[in-house]
């Protein structure tokens, strides 16, 4: 798409649509159809023409209609970047939610619509291997089904290996510094960056303080193996594995920021984690197409998801199934910081 202001918005928002394999589409691009995202034969007597494509497997999409995508047919996020303001909640939409429940947590979980919830990791549940304690915060029981998370806390020393057999495994780094060796590589890492270890690695941590890391393994699997030795090699063909948050090059999405951390840049191919920002707003209500895990880094505020809300606050993890409806809201100053990670791999920037 040009890169012309785009004065006229046919819908700030993408449409979900199902395609069948094998079928062609034509995809509008003059703004004028009628039956968006699709042409209509509107555009007649401009030079403008629709985007013709074939579908290559049956799968549901989210296709432009702001017409301000570099990535047509699909939407690319642009959307969010006509307005100063990210879309958020209209006075409508908060007073259509004022009968919302306050969900309190039990045993540390609030659970709210369609199986999302808050979660505050409480220390006793921790196991402990060594010099780690480790516990799923997002697993299979909890009706995750693309992906698990499981908090870490590592004490002084160098912990034993540690494997989620056979998928991919993105580390966040939360507080702390330290050493990442993955199947005999090291990495010096630091807080507010990510790590990927390839299916079939196994890594551990070296540190001399105490570091809180979170591990994402992907496809689900809830099960951490501690090893006593490793017998894996570091995959040679994907060298760069360390991403460190730096806001210099974060993308702005209206009044806030986000940043990719490991994604497809250093191999990982199933699921991207990102560091964000958010100012003292609440989110317009919206849906994804992909199961997400966020970890609350600092800030607090409401998590809502129609008719049930939670507060969040630093430290909290929030789980939110794919095409659950929901609205962050940040209730500081001072903005929210987050790390979200989440399967499939794409944009945090595409909703719906
Ligand atoms: S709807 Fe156009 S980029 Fe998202």
């Amino acid at each position: 798409m040009s890169d012309e202001k785009i004065d006229y918005v046919v819908e700030n928002k993408p449409c979900l649509v199902s395609l069948e394999a094998g079928k062609k589409y034509a995809w509008c691009t003059c703004k004028n159809s009628k039956t968006q995202p699709f042409c209509d034969g509107s555009h007649k007597g401009t030079d403008m023409r629709p985007m013709v494509f074939k579908a290559e497997k049956d799968e549901d999409v989210l296709l432009c209609a702001c017409k301000a995508t570099r990535s047509g047919p699909y939407c690319d996020g642009s959307h969010n970047n006509l307005e100063d303001v990210y879309a958020e909640a209209t006075p409508e939409e908060i007073e259509s939610m004022k009968n919302s429940v306050l969900i309190a947590p039990e045993n540390g979980k609030a659970l709210l619509d369609g199986g999302a919830y808050v979660l505050t990791p409480s220390d006793g549940n921790d196991k402990i291997a060594d010099n780690v304690r480790y516990q799923p915060v997002i697993a299979e029981e909890d009706g995750a089904t693309k992906l698990s998370l499981h908090r870490l806390i590592v004490s002084p020393g160098t912990t034993s290996w540690l494997q989620y057999k056979g998928v991919d495994t993105v580390l966040y780094f939360v507080s702390g510094a330290g050493t990442v060796d993955i199947a005999g590589k090291q990495f010096s890492v630091d807080r507010e960056a990510g790590i990927y270890v390839r299916p079939g690695e196994a890594f551990r941590v070296i540190t001399d303080q105490e570091m809180t890391i979170y591990a994402t393994a992907c496809p689900m699997l809830s099960d951490l193996t501690i090893l006593q030795e490793h017998d894996t090699c570091f995959d040679e063909s994907q060298q760069e594995r360390y991403v460190a948050f730096d806001e210099k090059t974060a993308n702005v999405m209206a009044n806030r920021f986000y940043q990719e951390l490991v994604d497809t840049k250093v191999g990982c191919n199933e699921v991207t984690q990102f560091i964000g920002q958010i100012p003292l707003s609440r989110a317009a209500m919206h849906r994804h197409l992909y199961e997400e895990a966020i970890v609350i880094l600092t800030g607090s505020g409401r998590m809502w998801t129609g008719t049930k809300w939670a507060e969040v606050n630093t430290g909290d993890v929030l789980f939110l199934p794919h095409r659950q409806g929901h609205s962050l809201e940040c209730t500081d100053d001072g903005g929210m910081l987050l790390m979200g990670v989440f399967y499939p791999s794409g944009s945090p920037a595409i909703n719906y």
